[in-house]
């Protein structure tokens, strides 16, 4: 080799794969202003929809007048619940099993639910004239409350199901209840609880959350009376999912129907589901006969689109007096609104939650869950979560802190304890979840020895020591949180939407020149897709990244896919991804072989090309064998060089990590300033860590949010009280920490690149860790367990109530 000639590292390098900070292609269009969503679509001939709304959680609605909103001028049609019955639509099915009303049909059952759909020329005529629906209601006695919602006497919330004895997931058990759904060994956790030494039972409630991505929910539908297909772009999460439930709701042909979801800005779960308003917007166009757009403002999309939690999780653990947890049971109520429409694989309406063992060695252990109907909005997205990961790791990790105050250990030397030992993996746990990796220690010692961790709890119990003197009013909180996400839905014998097996997929074709495209069933709302998915392929073929262009949200290019959400992205469609290159890379060494004039398995691969084992300076580049493949292929191939691959993952992926959080509290305000917080992350193998850091970055954010301000608040008769970003606190560079982030790498074994997902990790360990560092400062003076979200005015209720404004 003369000294020119690049080595091996050096060529790898160049690449840009996996590994590699490669800074994101998709910020050149949206640094500049050019990204294009769906408020950008402009279409010849477009009308507006928009949305009378209740003003009243439950009322019977008596009488709907749209004669004066229909003779504004400007104004083409008003839909309602009855035009919606002449197209059999004014119900919908939920991906949970239920039905959904489109419009108000004889009562309504949330505030702000869909009542009228107005369409008009522009948007501005629409607004107004949907003020002008007259709607006559009669009010009834409602309920927010889900620990009321089966009282005897609770007010009936749907009258369709109110005789139903069994639901989409098993029997009913009172007219508001909507599934029980169990896991784990219920006798065995009994048998441990009557045998502990100690046990604790708390409620743990993780409030109602949204979340309340930047842009709000909204499609542009058309219908081509003429061919008979309908287009639709839409702030879609999973495309080709809306294609196939557009085509069973409407009765379109699925291959009429065209579903582009271009540039989203933001998701994190909001954008998964169906919504009235697309429906309204596609009924509107077949019956207009011309494009119909509907975006949702602020308020609309908090207050009735998707919220997130809503679980109230009675968790008990049992341990020995020396610290080791034998047991853990969990009853939770889950509010699901009036209608469940939660987005879960079909089969778990309480998604993923029995990983609430998180990550723990724990040997018995059972939940039961009771989702019942309140009036409030429908939903119970996954926000930034993995099906109810989220509420699992919060109930654990308080419930682990609630128990070492009661053992009177360190929480950290609990979580040791405890923890899951690396030897251990694979690690079945009681719920029968296979862990498929993990060195839990080695993360907590890293996290422990990087923050000072026992010198910060020297300094607390100074700090303690002079609050108790009177000489300061400020109490200091030391939050740990270690928790482990099942992340990658889904292998299909756990996971289907509506029957469809979550599976993913990726369909990468590389031209003559050695450039390429890659298409995709998932779906990018910031996460950087176009730049990662480049990456494996650079590594996997040997070809640079910048070569490869990456396209997403089309559902007639794109290979079927189940879309993203729950951090599915990495660990299933990534799969797909490196399995498909695989398949080009073994077409490339047969032809390598033929041009060379040896038999394939005399070649080894070395960066970006086919080497002759003990000879290389005889190779074939995959640019030279991409020309080859349009060009001299051995006799009997065919041409091309191409593949696609449908991925269906032999299991989830776990990835876990380690987070420290130090808090400084006012007891006189309640104002809690986050002194530090440092998060370290395990996602397996990692392709680029610059993403990674901003995914963490994000993901802490939205988890500063939740544990600090967010809650979707309703009032006794309903009203939500929390529908505007006055009140829906949304944390910006003002509010939001600095966060210090570091990490682990435990490759999966079973994932063809060893990765894991890492999107919504910082926002399961995050909430947890900011709550435990508010109730750890409280802690010393006998509180266990203040409920979130710690703002200003609960944190100083929690003083007040012991007795610290004396
Ligand atoms: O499904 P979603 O994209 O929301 O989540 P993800 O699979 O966790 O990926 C989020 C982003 O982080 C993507 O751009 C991934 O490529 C990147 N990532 C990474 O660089 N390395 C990992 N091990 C996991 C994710």
């Amino acid at each position: 080799m003369n000294e020119m000639t690049p080595t091996s590292a050096e060529r790898a390098e160049k690449l840009q794969g996996m590994g590699c900070k490669r800074k994101r292609v998709e910020d050149i269009r949206f640094v500049q202003g050019k990204g294009n969503y769906v408020d950008d679509i402009k279409l010849p001939g477009m009308l507006y929809g928009d949305f009378t709304r209740s003003p009243h959680a439950h009322a019977r609605v008596k009488k709907i007048d749209t004669t004066k909103a229909a003779a504004v001028p400007g104004v083409v049609a008003v839909i309602t619940a009855e035009t919606l019955k002449t197209v059999n639509l004014a119900w919908m099915p939920t991906l949970a099993g239920d039905v959904q009303m489109v419009l108000a049909d004889g009562k309504v059952v949330f505030q702000n639910q869909e009542v009228a759909f107005v369409i008009a020329e522009d948007r501005y005529t629409a607004a107004d004239a949907a003020e002008l629906v007259e709607v006559e209601y009669e009010a009834l006695q409602c309920n927010v409350d889900p620990l009321k919602a089966m009282a005897a006497n609770a007010p009936v919330i749907r009258e369709d199901v109110k005789d139903k004895k069994e639901g989409a997931h098993g029997p009913r058990k009172h007219y508001n209840h909507v599934f029980n759904w169990q896991a784990g060994d219920k006798a065995a956790a009994d048998a441990a609880f009557a045998k502990a030494d100690v046990t604790i039972k708390e409620m743990i409630v993780y409030p109602r959350v949204h979340p309340c991505p930047l842009e709000t929910c909204q499609c542009v539908a058309s219908f081509d009376k003429i061919k008979g297909e309908l287009t639709l772009w839409g702030t879609f999460q999973a495309p080709h999912v809306i294609r196939t439930v557009g085509s069973l709701i409407s009765k379109i042909p699925e291959h009429k129907i065209h579903v582009i979801a271009p540039d989203i800005g933001g998701g994190f779960g909001n954008k998964v589901g169906a919504y009235p308003g697309y429906i309204c917007a596609i009924v509107a166009s077949i019956v207009t006969g011309r494009p119909v757009k509907w975006v949702e403002d602020r308020i609309e999309n908090l207050s009735t689109t998707a919220f997130a939690r809503d679980f109230y999780m009675e968790t008990e653990i049992a341990a020995t007096k020396d610290g080791k947890v034998t047991g853990l049971r969990c009853y939770t109520v889950a509010d699901h609104g009036a209608f469940d429409a939660c987005a879960n694989a079909t089969k778990w309406p309480a998604g993923l939650f029995s990983i609430i063992s998180g990550s723990y060695d724990i040997p018995a252990a059972h939940v039961s869950v009771d989702g019942v109907y309140t009036n409030k909005a429908p939903g119970g997205v996954a926000y930034r979560c993995s099906f109810r990961v989220t509420e699992a790791a919060y109930a654990i990790e308080r419930a682990m802190d609630i128990m070492a105050q009661k053992l009177r250990m360190d929480p950290v030397e609990f979580r040791m304890k405890n923890l899951i030992r690396r030897e251990q993996f694979p690690y079945t746990s009681a719920f029968g979840w296979v862990y498929d990796s993990g060195d839990y220690q080695t993360a907590l010692n890293k996290a422990v020895e990087t923050v000072g961790y026992k010198k910060l709890r020297v300094e607390q119990k100074k700090q303690q020591e002079a609050f108790k003197r009177g000489e300061t009013r400020e109490l200091m909180g030391i939050g740990v949180a270690f928790f482990t996400e099942i992340v990658g839905a889904g292998p299909s014998r756990n996971c289907d939407i509506l029957g469809i097996a979550m599976f993913d997929s990726a369909e990468i074709r590389i031209h003559p020149t050695g450039t390429g495209i890659c298409r995709l069933g998932t779906k990018s709302q910031g996460q950087g897709h176009e730049t990662t998915y480049a990456q494996i392929i650079a590594t996997e073929l040997g070809l640079p990244a910048d070569n490869i262009m990456v396209e997403e949200g089309n559902t007639d290019t794109a290979p079927y896919g189940l879309g993203t959400y729950g951090s599915r992205s990495t660990p299933v469609s990534g799969a797909a991804t490196a399995m498909a290159c695989r398949k080009i890379k073994a077409k490339a060494q047969m032809i390598a072989a033929y041009m060379l004039e040896v038999h394939d398995d005399d070649l080894e691969w070395d960066v970006d090309r086919f080497r002759l084992k003990g000879n290389p300076e005889r190779f074939k580049t995959m640019t030279e064998l991409a020309w080859a493949a349009y060009h001299e292929v051995p006799p009997g191939m065919e041409p091309g060089l191409e593949a696609i691959n449908y991925y269906d993952p032999p299991n989830f992926t776990f990835p876990f990590g380690a987070y420290i959080c130090v808090v400084d509290v006012d007891v006189d305000t309640g104002s809690t300033k986050v002194r530090r917080f440092y998060a370290l992350d395990d996602c397996g193998t990692r392709i680029n860590p610059m993403i990674i850091e901003g995914q963490i970055h994000g993901g802490l954010t939205e988890a500063f949010g939740i544990a600090m301000g967010q809650e979707i608040h309703y009032d006794e008769d309903g009203n939500v009280t929390t529908a505007s970003l006055m009140d829906y606190f949304l944390p910006t560079a003002v509010e939001t920490p600095k966060w210090e982030t570091d990490w682990t790498t435990t490759p999966s074994p079973h994932h063809p690149i060893g990765a894991k997902g890492v999107g919504e990790s910082p926002n399961v360990g995050g909430v947890p860790c900011f709550s435990n560092a508010v109730n750890d400062a409280f802690g010393f003076l006998g509180s266990t367990n203040i409920p979130m979200p710690h703002d200003n005015w609960r944190t100083w209720t929690a003083a007040e109530n012991l007795g610290l404004h004396k």
